[in-house]
């Protein structure tokens, strides 16, 4: 049997748990404590998280979107393929160390999507940066935990509530489109981004083709 072993890890500013990289028969993961919040093998609900959206938002020249956070890249690579090539895209990401990881560890997984010039990184919490930027964006993808009612990091709980919400929609330029990734169905969440001035569509999908564990997407059309 080959063995699991630990690549790297890292404290999460502001919580306690540390956040690790785990590498095993050629395939990485993270997690924090006993909770994995992702493995390279299996991304086919994030990157639907994109195609939804990058469709939802339909043609549209010198897009500016926003992808929060960053993980093991393959949001930010489908991201990519979607948009145009006059794009920007703006990649936060909380933890210094997965930025650095993406470059020496499992980048390759996703394509090395930071290597592509229309991309721009910032260190930080999305939360931030959303409210330092009004009517700044395109598109906004949120996939930074494990969803509205299934947190890993409890100081997320902000940016899915109708406060943070808001937030994210005042970020938006007319008729943009929040994206947002969730583990769990979060049956509520639908009626809570309507009430925040969003038109939404519910996306439910499985973690690998039709097997696995349930994921949903929501898209939310700024009205
Ligand atoms: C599940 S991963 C994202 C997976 C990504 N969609 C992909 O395709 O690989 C969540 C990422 O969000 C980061 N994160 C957590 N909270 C954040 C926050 N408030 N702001 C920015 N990034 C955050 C985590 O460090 C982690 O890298």
């Amino acid at each position: 049997m080959k063995p699991r072993e630990l690549v790297a890890s890292a404290m999460v500013p502001g919580e306690a748990a540390a956040l690790q990289c785990w590498r095993h028969d050629g395939a990485y993961s993270l997690w924090i404590g006993r909770t994995e919040l992702m493995s390279s093998r299996v991304h086919e609900s994030e990157e639907l998280l994109a195609d939804v959206v990058v469709q939802a938002l339909g043609p549209r020249p010198a897009s500016r979107v926003l992808v929060g956070g960053l993980g093991m890249g393959f949001t930010l690579a489908r991201t990519l393929v979607g948009v145009g090539a006059d794009a920007r895209v703006d990649v936060v990401e909380l933890v210094p160390e997965v930025v650095a990881w993406n470059r020496e560890h499992f980048g390759h997984c996703a394509g090395k999507p930071l290597d592509d010039p229309r991309v721009h990184v910032i260190i930080g919490d999305v939360g931030a940066t959303l409210v330092e930027s009004p009517d700044a964006y395109d598109v906004v993808l949120l996939d930074v935990d494990n969803g509205p009612e299934a947190l890993v990091h409890p100081g997320n709980a902000r940016l899915y509530a109708p406060a943070g919400l808001l937030v994210a929609r005042a970020a938006l330029r007319a008729g943009g489109v929040l994206g947002v990734w969730s583990s769990a169905e979060a049956p509520t969440f639908a009626g809570r981004l309507q009430g925040c001035g969003f038109t939404v569509t519910t996306h439910r999908t499985r973690a690998r083709g039709r097997k696995g564990p349930r994921r949903t997407v929501w898209t939310a059309i700024r009205r």
